[in-house]
């Protein structure tokens, strides 16, 4: 089945520095797991502030699939999820996406079984899942794997100490909601710290969970029997917030984020001071201008509150902007450097040496046909094209309908240059 979207080009005209106001949407990676959450109440889950993305679509759909009723509308999202009798989501709508996996808890917890598919998403490394399943063994779950993927299976599941090898963000989050429904008490040390972590554990406390820790690395959970309905704020997505902060950043312009935890930000905007950025602070907002030449910055990927890895193609976009030498290292996933390959297409110079990318900021970039090959690094690729000289095509722009709501449309309003292009409509010779 063809992907929405799929086949539809945008067209970049570099050279504007983007100027004005934006807002920043709900967050992918917090809205998915309190969708998945859904399974778990004995009653109604409404979302609110959900993203207009195409991951959010999918997960409506796996839900919808089960047995839940589904009700999308302005911005939020109603989960019903008990009429679902179905355990086992459906194949080819759990391999498009990552976040499918986040089904695999609260059905396990809520249904005593569940069968996934081994789940897709970004090609950035090994994404291995061990640690998921290790965690839900030692809550008592029987897990097995073969060629169509997980099954598990556990008439109750029991609380249990779970020391995760590392701080899963995934995993921590299908513990945390598998614990929350089970028998005594569950402690996850060396859990992940992000904040859509720490959105699920509030999202679920909401509903009747109870959960302490959570932001730390050792979360407690004491399993209840039931959680209700609730209305829950899906939190700011910080990764948006942060991408438009380095296209403003790389453009040379000065504009208005509005509409986030400036906290969650804080080894990025770190960075972008350092990198000669002026930035201003004010809770919920913050202005980001680039008044003078950008200074290179040395980067290291690390789990919250280090610098987030969905950051670092974004981020070697923005020194190749800079006066210097700057090395970025990946320390999560071992393949999360394809957008170097087409950065180079468009004029930067950029050797990657294992797991870092050595970038030798300032050689001018001129417009090239690109293609995004996930998320992140199709807005690496947005960002370096609004900086090149002339017109840049980006196919493939798909990858950035999964987890940008308007992208375009919102980088318009800050004056970029931008047209999508659906399909086969291109001007022929584009590019
Ligand atoms: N890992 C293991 N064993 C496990 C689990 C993870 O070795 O059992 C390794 C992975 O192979 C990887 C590292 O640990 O090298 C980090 O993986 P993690 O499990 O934390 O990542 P994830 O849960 O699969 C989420 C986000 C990603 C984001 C990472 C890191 C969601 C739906 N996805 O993935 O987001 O890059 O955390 O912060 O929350 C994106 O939004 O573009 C995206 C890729």
């Amino acid at each position: 089945m063809p992907e929405p979207g799929a086949g539809d080009r945008l067209e970049i005209v570099g050279g504007a520095p983007l100027r004005g106001r934006v807002t920043v949407s709900g967050s992918k990676n917090a809205a998915l797991p309190q969708m998945a959450a859904a399974l778990l109440a004995d009653g109604p889950l409404r979302l609110e502030n959900v993203p207009a993305i195409e991951d959010v679509e999918t997960m409506c759909r796996l839900l919808r699939g089960l047995g839940a009723l589904v009700e999308r509308s302005q911005g939020a999202v109603e989960i019903d999820a008990r009429p679902v009798t179905r355990t086992e989501p459906d194949s080819q709508l759990g391999r498009r996406m990552r976040a499918s996996l986040l089904l695999l808890g609260p059905l396990l917890a809520s249904r005593g079984s569940v069968s996934l598919p081994l789940p897709g998403g970004d090609d950035i490394g090994l994404r291995r899942v061990e640690q998921h399943l290790e965690g839900l063994r030692a809550m008592g779950a029987q897990v097995t794997e073969d060629e169509y993927g997980i099954h598990a299976r556990a008439e109750r599941l029991h609380g249990a100490h779970i020391q995760l090898d590392l701080p899963t963000v995934t995993g921590t989050e299908n513990l945390l909601m598998a614990a929350s429904r089970a028998d005594g008490i569950t402690v996850i040390s060396n859990a992940a710290r992000e904040p859509h972590v720490v959105d699920l554990a509030l999202c679920l406390r909401a509903m009747g969970a109870r959960i302490s820790g959570a932001g730390g690395d050792r979360i407690v959970v004491e399993g209840v029997s039931r959680l209700h309905a609730v209305r829950h704020r899906v939190r700011a997505d910080y990764i948006e917030a942060g991408t438009f902060a380095m296209a403003v950043a790389a453009s040379g312009g000065d504009a208005l984020i509005e509409e986030l935890e400036c906290s969650d930000l804080g080894q990025v905007l770190h960075k972008l001071r350092w990198a000669n950025c002026e930035v201003e602070e004010g809770g919920t907002w913050l202005r980001i201008s680039r008044p003078g030449q950008l200074r290179a910055v040395d980067m290291t990927t690390w789990p919250h509150p280090g610098f987030a890895t969905d950051l670092q193609p974004q981020y070697v976009a923005l020194m190749t902007r800079a006066e210097g030498q700057s090395v970025i290292s990946e320390a999560l996933f071992e393949n999360r450097f394809r957008h170097v390959e087409q950065l180079r297409r468009l004029g930067a110079e950029i050797r990657i040496h294992g797991r870092s990318a050595m970038v030798q900021g300032g050689a001018p970039l001129r417009g090239a046909e690109l293609a995004c090959t996930d998320i992140r690094s199709g807005a690496a690729l947005v960002i370096a094209g609004l900086c090149a000289e002339g017109t840049t095509w980006l196919s493939n722009v798909e990858h950035l309908d999964r987890g940008y709501a308007d992208l375009a449309r919102k980088l318009a309003g800050l004056g970029a240059t931008l047209r999508r292009w659906p399909g086969d409509t291109a001007p022929t010779g584009a590019g």
